[in-house]
């Protein structure tokens, strides 16, 4: 029987990814996404590379007047589980706007939980995020380590990981992998789809990748006295092409039957600096990286890496990517489409 999984956020940068490895390991896709930080493209994108159209709602889970939409698309779609990473993510914006951040990424959770209980498919994979953890812990940092987010964005994570445990020990029939994202980068080998920021890229990969194409003039490296080898920040860098199988590894196992929840770390298990990083886009990219260095960014840690062995244990799931295939494929997505889905 195939397996028929709802992706929340589909068509989002992440999402994509996941879906084309959802099609890949034989299961049905439904894509449910609004487009507020997506573009149509992406699906047009992920069906070509799959070899077959996916199915697709435009729908704002967070919208109550789509809830019942939500619910009888899923339903008619026979839904066996779900994928959930529809959200807004940018950590500035969540500080601005808290109410807004908890009212569309705590809503579109709950929306997603009804909707599934109502279809009688309860297993949902979520994408956390290693944020979670704050600056509380040794590196490196494993899932039994303490918690405390620093933002609004952060915490809509942490709370929305704690609704779903409490989901799973109301009902033991739930299943939920709550998945600690540490930081996604890279691009399908394809070049096809990659990260398009709608706006001024937050992240680095993102940045550099602009700098390197011509787009924006320098990067600002936030940072260069912080206790780490070099003096920048230190991050668990994790092609998304893995990132995207780690979910399908999270599906496999609670296909098998697996209930309760969980939290995994999705990480490689080392860090690189933000100079190392910038050298790595260099040599993939053949460009210049220019950078200045700037004041440090509220909020940042300084180094931060996975403890990746639950993930090996429980899901059979590792890193196979190095830092240079990241930056090869970002930058092949990046070259390729200089202005993301929109086109020149
Ligand atoms: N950095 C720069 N210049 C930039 C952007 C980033 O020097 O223009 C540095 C940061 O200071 C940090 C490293 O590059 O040391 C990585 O920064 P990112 O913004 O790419 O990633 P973060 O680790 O800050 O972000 C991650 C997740 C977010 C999450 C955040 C919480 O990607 O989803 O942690 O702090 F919200």
């Amino acid at each position: 029987m195939t397996r028929k999984i709802v992706v929340t956020g589909g068509a989002g940068y992440i999402g994509s990814h996941v879906c084309l490895e959802l099609v890949q390991s034989g299961r049905d896709v439904l894509i449910i996404d609004d487009f507020s930080n997506a573009h149509p493209e992406a699906v047009n994108r992920i069906g070509a590379l799959a070899g077959r159209k996916v199915d697709f709602l435009r729908a704002d889970l967070a919208d109550h007047g789509q809830r019942q939409a939500v619910a009888d698309k899923i339903k008619e779609f026979g839904a066996d589980g779900a994928v959930h990473l529809a959200g807004l993510k940018a950590v500035g914006e969540s500080v601005a706007q808290p109410a807004r951040y908890y009212r569309v990424n705590i809503g579109s959770a709950l929306t997603l939980v009804d909707a599934m209980e109502a279809a009688g498919a309860k297993s949902i994979v979520f994408s956390s995020s290693a944020t979670v953890y704050g600056d509380l812990n040794q590196n490196p940092v494993t899932e039994t380590g303490r918690t405390g987010a620093t933002n609004p964005y952060g915490r809509t994570k942490l709370y929305i990981e704690e609704i779903l445990k409490d989901v799973a020990a109301a009902d033991g029939s739930w299943g939920v992998v709550n998945l600690r994202y540490f930081n996604p980068v890279g691009a399908h080998h394809s070049g096809r789809i990659g990260e398009d920021p709608n706006d001024i890229p937050n992240n680095l990969f993102p940045f550099i990748a602009q700098v390197a194409v011509g787009r924006r003039d320098e990067l600002s490296v936030f940072g260069n006295d912080y206790p780490t080898r070099d003096g920048t920040g230190v991050r668990d860098y994790i092609h998304v092409v893995d990132l995207a199988k780690g979910h399908v590894a999270a599906l496999d196992y609670l296909e098998k039957g697996n209930r309760g929840a969980t939290a995994v770390n999705l990480g490689a298990g080392r860090g690189y600096s933000v100079l190392e990083a910038v050298a790595a886009f260099k040599r993939a990219s053949n460009r210049d990286i220019p950078y200045e260095i700037a004041p440090r960014r509220d909020g940042d840690v300084a180094e931060i890496y996975a403890d990746p062995t639950r993930a090996k244990e429980l899901l059979g799931w590792s890193t196979e990517k190095t830092i240079d295939d990241m930056c090869a494929d970002h930058w092949r997505w990046q070259s390729q489409n200089p202005n993301g889905y929109a086109g020149d």
